[in-house]
């Protein structure tokens, strides 16, 4: 039997008297994916306020990598609320914290001590993360990259690089930030073509150290392994290694945020295992709790170590009921089984991607890694010209019937996969079919 059944049309009368309560009542400044209000999850299937079911293409922005309402941390979180739901680790600290930071230590790439500290979004992680760089190195500025998203809080906002929504009306941004180009060599920033390309938008930097800013007055760089809002861009696999070596000459710390690639999302647990580069600092968020609101910060114990007491922290970081979200996700993350189930469905998804390229002139480019698969889509395949207006359509024709997808990139011409690992094959080739249709 289908998992998608529709008894209304979609949005149906129920979302449709929510959507103008919300409108009334809420600001526009949220921005809904779709209208369609939800009632119920479990594993990769949505039910909406109608009584339709829906397949999960989004995962509420790749958050739960263990599925919806997963069993494991919905009892863990019944059990821990009943015990201690708040104690303020700044009040009177709780073995949990204590426990899953000594977990993420060992967890994270590196051989040497670690640390971590726990908050609340991956925004407050980014924030969190570049505080901690600076009081290390005694350094102030920090490198970002082109298309690059790292949230939406001032320093956060002022890192990412997407003007329309997120940066339009909200300045002044924080200063010492610099930013060059990703390794996005669909859309070179230099008109060339990897590998005789040479890497060059990494090279770059020492240019930027000559004409911008001093490499000894850098704290750090922060980099997504993959680029998530920015359109699931894949560098090439040298990108990562040869800015770490970079890095490392300057004694510039590198700070990999894994906030959307991160908990076996890439096939991995993280995505920087698949190129073996060793961050000083790496950040996670969204699947690490199931759906909870919790953040890491993990990075060398000495750099770590630099605030002193009372400058890090915050009144709800490390909640104890999303720290036992997070324990319970960990522990079905340890046999590997989920990151195979990620490669798995990546596999599916390429195969079926790599088709719609074939057949679809609007499908410009097919990317991913893992179960981060995404297309991007073109006017003219030629001129590379984004087809924002056609992604926006394709992604209305999907929840229409059923599937819930959303978009991505500077253009807004991406349409990106952040279905559920526990997605089964079935769902996911009735998904795609979905997909597939809306395409042609
Ligand atoms: C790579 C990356 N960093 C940071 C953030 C910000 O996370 P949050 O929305 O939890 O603040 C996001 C959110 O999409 C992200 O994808």
């Amino acid at each position: 039997m289908a998992t998608i059944q529709l008894v209304t049309e979609v949005p149906g009368p129920r979302s449709r008297a929510l959507w103008a309560r919300r409108e009334a009542a809420v600001p526009r400044g949220p921005y809904n994916a779709t209208p369609i209000f939800v009632k119920e999850a479990k594993g990769a299937v949505l039910m909406d306020v109608d009584g339709n079911r829906l397949l999960d293409f989004a995962g509420g922005i790749g958050c739960v990598n263990v599925g919806h309402a997963n069993d494991a941390v919905a009892r863990a979180v019944a059990e821990q609320a009943q015990k201690l739901t708040h104690g303020c680790f700044h009040v009177t600290p709780y073995e949990a914290y204590v426990a899953l930071a000594e977990r993420m230590n060992a967890l994270v790439p590196g051989d040497f001590p670690k640390k971590t500290l726990f908050a609340n979004s991956g925004a407050e992680a980014v924030e969190n993360a570049i505080k901690i760089a600076r009081a290390a190195t005694g350094r102030q500025a920090v490198i970002a990259f082109e298309d690059g998203f790292h949230g939406r809080t001032l320093l956060a906002l002022s890192l990412t690089s997407k003007v329309h929504p997120y940066k339009a009306g909200f300045g002044p941004f924080a200063p010492e930030v610099y930013r060059v180009p990703y390794g996005y060599c669909y859309r070179c920033s230099y008109n060339l073509t990897y590998p005789s390309c040479g890497l060059h938008c990494v090279d770059v930097l020492e240019d930027v150290f000559k004409r911008y800013v001093d490499a000894s007055q850098v704290a750090a760089v922060i980099a997504e392994p993959v680029l998530g809002e920015g359109g699931f861009v894949v560098p090439p696999s040298d990108w990562l290694p040869r800015l770490r070596a970079l890095t490392q000459r300057h004694g510039i710390l590198l700070i990999a945020d894994e906030v959307q690639t991160g908990f076996g999302r890439t096939g991995r647990q993280w995505a920087v295992e698949h190129s073996a580069v060793v961050p000083d600092i790496l950040i996670a968020a969204k699947s690490i709790a199931g759906g909870l609101p919790l953040s890491s910060i993990t990075g060398r114990a000495d750099v770590m170590d630099a605030p002193g007491p009372g400058g890090l922290g915050g009144t709800f970081g490390g909640n104890p009921v999303a720290l036992a979200a997070a324990a319970a996700v960990l522990d079905q993350m340890q046999d590997g089984a989920l990151f195979a189930r990620a490669s798995a469905i990546g596999r599916i998804v390429s195969t079926r991607a790599q088709a719609w390229r074939e057949r679809f002139p609007l499908v410009g480019d097919v990317r991913g890694v893992g179960a981060m698969w995404a297309v991007e889509l073109v006017k003219d395949r030629a001129k590379r010209t984004p087809a924002k207006d056609e992604t926006a359509a394709v992604s209305k024709r999907c929840y229409e019937r059923g599937l819930v997808t959303i978009t991505a990139g500077t253009y807004g011409n991406v349409i990106r996969t952040l279905m559920p690992l526990v997605t089964e094959e079935a769902q996911l080739q009735e998904g795609l079919d979905v997909l597939e249709q809306a395409l042609a």
